[in-house]
This record gives C-alpha cells, sequence and structure tokens, in this order.
C-alpha cells in the first residue's frame, strides 16, 4: 500500500476506508471486515453519526489481535457548531470517546462554515453564524491547542478553497498537513492541487465513486455518473479491473490519498486492490481530459435563504 509520508515521519497509507453514509448497524460489521483484510485508514466525522459502532469495532478489531492502534491511521472531523476556540476540545474528546481512542492521527476543520452552538443541523438562515463573527483563525487556535494536547497528531482541514487555506496560513502556528476536498475525475481541482503540493499540503480525495448513494436531496437532477462513464469503464476493460478500481487507482497513482466508502465485503476487498493497479501514462492522460469542475457536493445545502453563506463563498469561485 502506498504511504503518504508527513514531517514527523508519521505515514498515512493512500486507500482509507469512508464511512459517511454507512449506516449503523452495518458500519460495524464494515469496519471489522476493512480491518481483516487489510485496511489501516478509517475516514470518520462526528457528523457521520456513527462514531460509536466505528468505535466498537475498532476496539474489538484491537482486542482481538488483528491490528494495534499504532497500525491504524484515525481521521475525524469538527463538526460546524463547534467552531469557538472553548468548543473544539470538548468535540473532540466527544469523539475520542465514541471512537474509544486516546488519540486521533488527524482532526480536520470538516466545512469552512459554523453554526450555532445548538445547531448540529440547520433549518433556517438564523441557525448560521458568519464567519467574521466566527472565523477560521479562531477555530484554529482550538484545533492547535488539540495538537498541542497530543489529542490529533495532525490537524488539517476539509472544503478549504486556495484563498481560505492561504488566509490560515497568514495566522497559523501549526501548519494544516492535509486538506480534504471531492476529487474525481469530473472534479479534478488542478490548482487546489498545485496550491497544496506547493505548501506541502497532502489532499484526501473524498466522494471518489460519486457517492451515489446519497440521498435524493442531495442529489442534482441529471448528474453525471462515475462509475459509468464509457471512458472510466474502456479503461477499466483494458487493464482488467472495475470502474471502481481505475477511479481509485487514479487518485492513489496522482499523490492524493482516497476513501472510497462500502459496506459490501467484495466491494471493500475491490476498492483496497486498486493499490495493484498502475495506470499507463496514456490512461492518466486521458482521464485528465475529462475534468468538467462538477461538484457532486456542491454545498448548496449552506446556501439557504437568509444564510450567510453562499455557494460562491463557500468555495471562492
Ligand atoms: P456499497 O457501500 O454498497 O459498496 P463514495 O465513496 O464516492 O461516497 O461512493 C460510495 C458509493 O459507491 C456507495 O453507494 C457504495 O456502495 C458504492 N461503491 C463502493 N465501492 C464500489 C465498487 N467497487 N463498485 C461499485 N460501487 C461501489
Amino acid at each position: 500500500m502506498k504511504q503518504l509520508s508527513f514531517a514527523n515521519n508519521d505515514t498515512m497509507p493512500a486507500i482509507g476506508l469512508g464511512t459517511w453514509k454507512s449506516q449503523p448497524g452495518e458500519v460495524y460489521n464494515a469496519v471489522r471486515e476493512a480491518i481483516r483484510i487489510g485496511y489501516r485508514h478509517i475516514d470518520c466525522a462526528f457528523i457521520y453519526m456513527n462514531e460509536a459502532e466505528i468505535g466498537q469495532a475498532l476496539s474489538d478489531a484491537i482486542a482481538a489481535g488483528e491490528v494495534t492502534r499504532q497500525e491504524l491511521w484515525i481521521t475525524s472531523k469538527l463538526w460546524n457548531n463547534a467552531h469557538r476556540e472553548a468548543d473544539v476540545l470538548p468535540a473532540l474528546r466527544k469523539t475520542l470517546s465514541d471512537l474509544q481512542l486516546d488519540y486521533l492521527d488527524l482532526y480536520l476543520v470538516h466545512w469552512p462554515v459554523a453554526h450555532q452552538p445548538d445547531k448540529v443541523g440547520v433549518k433556517t438562515g438564523a441557525d448560521f453564524v458568519p464567519l467574521n463573527e466566527v472565523p477560521i483563525a479562531e477555530t484554529w487556535r482550538g484545533m492547535e491547542a488539540a495538537a498541542d494536547a497530543g489529542l490529533a497528531r495532525h490537524i488539517g482541514v476539509s472544503n478549504f478553497s486556495v484563498k481560505k487555506i492561504s488566509d490560515l496560513l497568514q495566522t497559523a502556528r501549526i501548519r494544516p498537513e492535509v486538506n480534504q476536498v471531492e476529487l474525481h475525475p469530473l472534479l479534478q481541482q488542478q490548482a487546489l492541487f498545485d496550491y497544496c503540493a506547493s505548501e506541502n499540503i497532502y489532499l484526501t480525495a473524498y466522494s471518489p465513486l460519486g457517492s451515489g448513494d446519497r440521498s435524493a436531496e442531495m442529489k442534482a437532477a441529471n448528474e453525471p455518473s462515475l462509475l459509468e462513464n464509457p471512458v472510466i469503464n474502456d479503461i477499466a476493460n483494458k487493464n482488467g479491473c472495475t470502474a471502481a478500481q481505475v477511479l481509485i487507482g487514479w487518485a492513489a497513482q496522482r499523490g492524493t490519498s482516497v476513501i472510497p466508502k462500502s459496506t459490501n465485503p467484495g466491494r471493500l476487498r475491490q476498492n483496497l486492490e486498486a493499490s495493484n493497479l498502475i495506470l499507463a501514462r496514456e490512461d492518466m492522460d486521458t482521464i485528465a481530459g475529462l475534468d468538467r469542475h462538477f461538484r457532486f457536493i456542491n454545498g448548496q445545502f449552506w446556501a439557504m435563504e437568509g444564510s450567510p453563506y453562499t455557494v460562491a463563498s463557500l468555495w471562492d469561485e
């Protein structure tokens, strides 16, 4: 398995297990099976509402001697209602308690979006707090405190644009080491990719398969399919692998980490085995030509009437 190396010599496996949309009742078995077949990187978040079940799976796998804590790379994310500096450590402690861990390998600011502290979900514009009231620089001081306390070995961000990262770098005492964003052949984000590379910030690719299991209200009409894309399928046929493996292999070969979600044992294995795929230069070039800056997760849900956020201000584009 390809690894991404950090300045302190820690390493993050390039292919991890995504757990967004993994249902309670299913995610325990998915994580146990994933660890058994060799996954060592699990991507979690408070808002996925399944961290306690994942924690049980981690604890049981460690107790069964299948893996050690040191061999695992566990990521989680700070939710939008805990952006005030004083709220970050309590939110992290809740995640650690649910995951039955003493520390995270990586803790990310999930979105550059703040909610009122009592609003996990948002129903009206008044449930948000604008970033000029709770600036990212303030949230980041809480993240730095988490790193100082040894509760998060690495800290980073998610869904951040070039502008938001460069603003953060103006005030950060501890630099973000990862930005987790939507990335796949239809949304290659080359400018963000190049900027992060120049700042030694790794990208993690979410929704690498197009997240077809999102709820209907999160889907646009007539959205394209990555798994059924004919070019991806031609490359899969040529390489004797599946379309999902092409998508995962492409992400890893590009130098990002990638977190395909599955709860199905066969697909878990298939996705991990994408680490063996080596795409020819011409296949990489062909995939480069598929980019159309299409977001499956367009952030429209933060742009409801009365919200201080717009899709344009979210992505700075
Ligand atoms: P399942 O969990 O039943 O395997 P993303 O990682 O982009 O969010 O996509 C997750 C979706 O892709 C889920 O619906 C998941 O279903 C499905 N999926 C995961 N792995 C594969 C695969 N190898 N082939 C086809 N679909 C897959």
